[in-house]
């Protein structure tokens, strides 16, 4: 979604956005601008496309200024076109304005400023609030009131529904810039006599890791010299600075191709981060600390009900397995999407597990207070640390996989199914439905995963092969059982995502109520087949789909010898517990996506109409 980037100090500001804005691409976008702010005078470049078309138009402009905001934009009101690209001026000028999110009801407050003779340029709701925010400092103004830029901003923010990351300078101030967040994350870096503005922390990291992330409804202004901050009632607030962890060559290539290759060979690593200080191997000891003050409500729990979007979803249906497994605790999973617009029925006692990577997803959050509100106790299982969920849930535990800017969410998935093993491992050692040595087993085999995983992405070349092979057809389906039936519509999002190719996950036995019919000699059909309970089930479905002379690529466990004779293609991999298996039955179908979406010349890290936050509902 939105990206924004905005300086304030004794650097080229130029430098700096353009620098920011590169580094907010991952989170896609459709077009791009900037504002440079010089004393009195406000030069705004914009443009459809990429960053590098916007640094293209302005080669011979005027580009000077210590004071500036960036933007990426990312299509929500209005196509995506030059007029409609931020930064957005107000009529007659006064005030340049950035925007993440939507304003709710920007055509209400279009249709009042019309009659106040206020005229548009484009079709953005950003605009309509740059001309509500006018309207009432020049009112002011007219009426001989004293108003500041920020009573302005503020003033404009009472009468505004929706969510917002707002950067905002104002001509008769050029000295400052104000920052405003409701629902859609800033962070401010702070160095010396200078300020970085940002929708995440990546523009600002090689620059400082001193950070304050603004709070819903604060409003700060921002000079060289100082920040002052107050919420959207004017009271005055101590800003938090903090210290992030965050190092520059975790958002760099570091010499692969793509940002989702990075992310797929970093998965030992960051499966070996999620546990690393929680499980010891030697003595077997399993603690997440983020949950010490809700682990009896969990333990105790009368259901649990996981809510997440998207691949995060599909991490939390695998979780469903887990606690239903190892704890016995009815567990149900819902699109947070879903469960928001529902009458969800949360009784005393219930917990609500919430899932999600960058910790920013609107429905998410949505559901997350809707949880409170009907009083579970919600818990946020999140990878970016300081990101809004971890912070509106009353614990947690972070995934550590590391910054994932590939839009195609991979690590965040493993490492989100590793949190949610040792939870439901922690829970069930607890209440006896996971005995000793069911758990000291777990322990041993999730210890080898990330070696495992090694020896998997040690097929990729094999895995290339295969993604030749299927990379022109326009459909295919993936289907596995238990454990394996989320990887399967995991494996299906990552296909359609980033290669645009038709991919369904389903459920194998359910292949003969509908899908079968789909199955022809064109038909690539990826069944993951590893050895466990359903393993005979699974090879009568693959006969099926053999016997319909569809395509059969199968996941198998290594020195399996019967799936070998009936399939086209198999890739074998290490044997784990099955409860496991999804940790490394997704590693081959990661791959053969990201090959076949490089082989149809596709944009990987940044797949067409995507966003890697979805900060939007
Ligand atoms: O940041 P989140 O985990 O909350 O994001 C949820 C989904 O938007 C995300 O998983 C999406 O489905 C991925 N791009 C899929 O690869």
């Amino acid at each position: 979604m939105c990206g924004i980037v905005a300086y304030i100090g004794e650097k080229e500001a130029f430098k700096v956005l353009i620098k920011g804005l590169k580094r907010l691409e991952y989170r896609g976008y459709d077009s791009a601008g900037i504002a440079l702010i010089n004393n009195k005078e406000t030069n705004i470049y914009k443009c459809q496309g990429k960053v590098s078309d916007l640094e293209n138009m302005v080669k011979d402009l005027d580009i000077s200024g210590n004071i500036g905001m960036g933007h990426t934009r990312w299509a929500t009101h209005g196509e995506p076109s030059d007029k409609n690209a931020h930064p957005h001026e107000s009529m007659n000028k006064y005030f340049t304005i950035i925007h993440n999110g939507i304003i709710e009801n920007y055509s209400k407050l279009r249709k009042s400023l019309e009659k106040e003779n206020y005229k548009f340029t484009s079709e953005t709701d950003t605009e309509v609030l740059a001309n509500l925010i006018e309207y009432v400092y020049l009112k002011a103004k007219k009426e001989k009131k004293t108003i500041s830029a920020r009573e302005a901003v503020r003033t404009a923010l009472n009468s505004v529904n929706g969510a917002y990351g707002l950067v905002i300078s104002c001509k008769d101030f050029p000295e400052k810039i104000i920052a405003a967040r409701k629902g859609s994350p800033l962070v401010i870096g702070i160095s010396n006599n200078e300020y970085f503005i940002a929708s995440d922390a990546s523009p600002i990291i090689e620059y400082t890791n001193s950070v304050i992330y603004l709070n819903d409804d604060d409003i700060a202004v921002i000079g060289k010299n100082g920040l002052n901050l107050k919420n959207i009632k004017n009271i005055i607030k101590t800003p938090h600075i903090q210290k992030i962890d965050l190092k520059l060559d975790e958002i760099e290539k570091n010499g692969y191709e793509h940002y989702m290759l990075k992310e797929i060979y970093e998965q030992p690593r960051a499966i070996s981060d999620t546990y690393r200080g929680r499980l010891n191997y030697e003595s077997k000891f399993l603690r997440l600390g983020g949950l010490h003050n809700v682990f009896k409500n969990l333990k105790d729990a009368k259901k649990i009900i996981i809510v997440a979007c998207g691949t995060s979803w599909h991490a939390g249906l695998v979780g469903e397995y887990l606690f239903e497994d190892f704890t016995r605790i009815p567990t149900e999973v819902e699109y947070a999407s879903e469960f928001r617009y529902r009458k969800p029925i949360i009784n005393k006692g219930d917990i609500v597990i919430a899932i999600s990577q960058s910790g920013e997803t609107a429905d998410t959050l949505a559901a997350i207070r809707m949880a409170k509100k009907l009083g579970a106790i919600v818990i946020g299982v999140c990878n970016v640390v300081g990101s809004s969920i971890p912070r509106e849930t009353f614990a947690g535990v972070y995934t550590h996989a590391g910054p994932e800017i590939g839009v195609a969410s991979t690590k965040a998935f493993t490492t989100q199914i590793t949190v949610l093993t040792m939870m439901a491992m922690s829970v069930g050692l607890a209440n006896k439905t996971l005995s000793k040595e069911q758990f000291n087993s777990l322990v041993e085999e999730l210890y080898l995963i990330p070696k495992k995983i090694t020896q998997i992405l040690k097929k990729a070349e094999q895995i290339q092969k295969i993604a030749h092979i299927i990379k022109d057809s326009t459909n295919s389906l993936y289907l596995g059982r238990g454990y394996l039936f989320p990887v399967a519509l995991e494996g299906a999002l990552k296909l359609k995502e980033i290669s645009y190719i038709h991919a369904e996950g389903y459920p194998a036995a359910e292949m003969k109520h509908g899908p079968i019919a789909l199955i022809d000699e064109k038909m690539p059909v990826i069944v993951l087949a590893t050895k466990d309970k359903s393993y005979e089930k699974i090879i009568s479905n693959i006969e099926e789909v053999k016997a319909r002379k569809g395509i059969i690529i199968a996941i198998v466990t290594e020195g399996d010898e019967s799936i070998k004779k009936i399939a086209d293609h198999i890739i074998e991999i290490p044997y784990t517990d099955f409860s496991l298996a999804p940790l490394l039955t997704v590693i081959p179908l990661q791959l053969l996506s990201y090959y076949i979406a490089v082989m149809r010349g596709c944009n990987v890290d940044q797949p067409r109409n995507l966003a890697k936050s979805v900060t939007v509902e």
